[in-house]
């Protein structure tokens, strides 16, 4: 279920720095039923972040079986506001900027169809190829999108070009993080791609991870923390080139890359320039800044936990607001559970009813909020800080507090 990589999954190099030791942890989205609580059996592995030294591309080297992670996934996209709203404006620049009528657009992770439903099917081609088959089902049934239920291989790029034939675009949304044959990723995108074809991926840009602590959206599903650097260092390997890169509030801060094949004529674009002497600027190629970040971790989970403290020892009430992913590393760093948090409240519908993973806090639905707010709302899906804080305007003017843990904890 689990095996550690000796080389860097970028360059091949094996030189590594640890810097960030969140200790051995539950998988984030393995929620439990209640009868699993009881049993008292749940797998967890290190989670630990290293830099190579080679490309200093920060990444996992502890891999759990891709098939222990993906084929039944808790993970929908469409969950949020933010985000549906984030998918049409990409879906309008691949058909505006990069496709025209006919063309096939093929999306590598494609969850429950969301971007791929913003495209017109009579105007573009389309098809989701996507691990999950929950969530793949999901996407045909409830969405009518052509969607594959397949893990990301060459194998698969060579059957849909055979079938279906060859991308102008392809499209991966905070995927190829996810996958530990970064080789596979790229030669399948090779097989797959149109001559004049782009490759468009989103992944958390790591510069944004550091200067904001974001150390919680590490956990075992994200193999890779991308820069720009080591992504250039990815696709050169693989045959392809950079040509543009965008960087997006979204999920705590976001790079969207533009990859071509190594021939196309395309010069890289001044903002890829920019961000590689950003890069430079923070000395992200010198264990230094990697290893300061990892000395604040410490002391935010420090300090969060006397804030909590203080708080319990005032009498409030606390309940988690989100049960993301990245709450359950936070609260299994911090050791924060339900002696702490009355509850977490989540809007996803598949996690009611059950526990998080690690510390147990039950999941409710936000009804519960509405008839038991707590004094403090812990809030763990950070990265929709506006949308939640908009969302929760009546129980702000009551007196409720939310407790944002993420760059340093503050109270609002
Ligand atoms: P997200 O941050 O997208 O992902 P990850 O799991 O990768 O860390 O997850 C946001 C979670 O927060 C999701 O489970 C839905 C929940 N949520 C709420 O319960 N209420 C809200 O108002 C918002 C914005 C999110
Ligand atoms: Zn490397």
């Amino acid at each position: 279920m689990h095996r550690k990589n000796e080389v860097c999954r970028v360059c091949g190099g094996r030189t590594f720095t640890k810097f960030l030791e969140l200790g051995d942890q539950p998988l984030a989205n393995a929620f439990l039923t209640a009868e699993q609580v009881k049993a008292g059996k749940e797998d967890k592995f290190p989670l630990d972040v290293y830099v190579c030294h080679g490309c200093w591309h920060a990444q996992l080297l502890d891999v759990v079986s891709k098939e222990t992670l993906f084929s039944h996934y808790l993970y929908f996209s469409t969950t949020t506001k933010t985000m549906p709203a984030h998918f049409a404006s990409f879906a309008k620049e691949v058909a505006d900027v990069h496709t025209k009528k006919g063309d096939f657009v093929v999306e590598i992770g494609s969850n429950d169809g969301i971007l791929l439903a913003a495209f017109d099917p009579r105007e573009r081609r389309i098809l989701g190829v996507e691990p999950a088959t929950n969530v793949a089902e999901f996407a045909r049934k409830e969405r009518a999108i052509p969607t594959m239920n397949r893990f990301w291989t060459p194998e698969t790029a060579t059957e849909i070009t055979r079938d279906l034939g060859k991308a102008k675009v392809i499209i991966s949304n905070n995927v190829i993080g996810h996958i530990d044959d970064l080789a596979g990723v790229t030669k399948g995108v090779k097989i797959l791609l149109e001559p004049d074809g782009t490759w468009i991926w989103e992944a958390p840009y790591l510069v944004d991870l550091i200067e904001k602590n974001e150390f919680d959206t590490v956990y075992h599903e994200h193999l890779a923390y991308f820069a720009v650097h080591p992504a250039r260092a990815m696709l050169e390997r693989g045959g392809l080139k950079l040509v543009d890169v965008k960087r997006f509030g979204i999920h705590g801060g976001t790079i969207r890359v533009y990859a071509k094949h190594e021939e196309a004529p395309d010069e890289p674009s001044a903002e890829v320039q920019k961000l590689l002497a950003l890069e430079k600027s923070m000395k992200l190629d010198t264990p230094e800044p990697y290893l300061a970040l990892g000395e604040r971790v410490k002391k935010l989970r420090t300090d969060l936990n006397q804030m909590l403290a203080d708080l319990k020892a005032q009498g409030k009430r606390i309940a988690a607001y989100g049960a993301p992913a990245k709450g359950n590393t936070l609260l299994n760093y911090c050791g924060i559970g339900a002696q702490v948090l009355d509850y977490a409240q989540d809007t996803t519908p598949v996690k009611q009813g059950l526990y998080t993973p690690g510390m147990h806090v039950p999941v409710v639905h936000p009804a519960e909020f509405r008839k038991s707010p707590p004094d403090v709302a812990l809030m763990l899906a950070w990265n929709y800080e506006r949308e939640i804080l908009e969302k929760e305007a009546e129980f702000r003017k009551r007196g409720g507090k939310f407790l944002i843990p993420i760059p340093t904890p503050r109270l609002v």
